[in-house]
């Protein structure tokens, strides 16, 4: 499986965005990570398409994954899309029809992706496993950047990637985030996820280009299929 490596615009420094965007993207990792946040699902605001169409305009190329910690994520995946994401991640908790909005995503052309919490038990996405291209399992509650890291989450990083594999989905990637680091990423490769979002952890790298490289081979050398 592919090992990705996706930086969290929400640890960059916002009077820099431009340069930050740019500098994630000169790391070298895979992909950017986008998120949204309503002062309802979660207690905090982020930022809405605007910035997502700002990245799009610094690093066109630079691949655009859109999380949608909002309870009415149905309201705003058209937006989203003509912003320029390319992943949009929806929360199996919003208040809003999963499958249908995981179609709405997929017939925009877009990979869907769903999202649960820490509190969320791992069978909550077994009905949408094959709707999507992704699961991303949150290893803090979401809302905020700089947390540690929810061991607790790792069983159902492993329980997800049995299902899938029982269900012949074995390009299903799965992502976690909230608290990745050098130390973490590996034990949620070894749980069976292919794919980290770091915040804090990259964005306080003075050379972020090797801390996403050092990232990805450890991740890589944890990573187990079948765990
Ligand atoms: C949390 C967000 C995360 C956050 C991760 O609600 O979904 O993507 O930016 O930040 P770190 O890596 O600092 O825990
Ligand atoms: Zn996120």
């Amino acid at each position: 499986m592919q090992i990705q490596i996706l930086p969290s615009l929400l640890a960059a420094d916002f009077g820099h965005l431009a340069d930050d965007i740019a500098r994630a993207e000169a790391s070298g990792a895979e992909a950017l990570h986008l998120d949204v946040m309503d002062a309802h699902f979660v207690p905090n605001l982020s930022f809405g398409p605007d910035v997502v169409a700002v990245a799009r305009a610094v690093a066109p190329g630079f691949y655009r994954h859109v999380h949608l910690m909002m309870t009415r994520p149905d309201l705003y995946l058209e937006p989203f899309a003509a912003a320029g994401a390319q992943t949009i991640q929806i929360h199996v908790e919003a208040d809003c029809d999963i499958h249908a909005g995981l179609a709405r995503i997929r017939a925009m052309g877009l990979r869907p992706a769903v999202v649960i919490n820490p509190e969320t038990p791992a069978d909550a996405v077994y009905p949408y496993l094959r709707e999507c291209d992704e699961v991303l399992v949150m290893t803090v509650h979401p809302g905020y950047g700089g947390q540690s890291f929810i061991a607790g989450c790792l069983r159902k990083v492993s329980d997800i990637r049995r299902r899938a594999s029982v269900l012949g989905l074995d390009g299903l990637d799965i992502m976690v985030d909230g608290g990745v680091n050098g130390e973490t990423g590996p034990q949620a490769a070894a749980a069976g996820a292919n794919q980290f979002v770091a915040g804090s952890y990259l964005f306080r790298q003075k050379d972020m280009a090797s801390a996403v490289r050092e990232l990805r081979s450890a991740c890589a050398a944890s990573f187990t299929a079948s765990p």
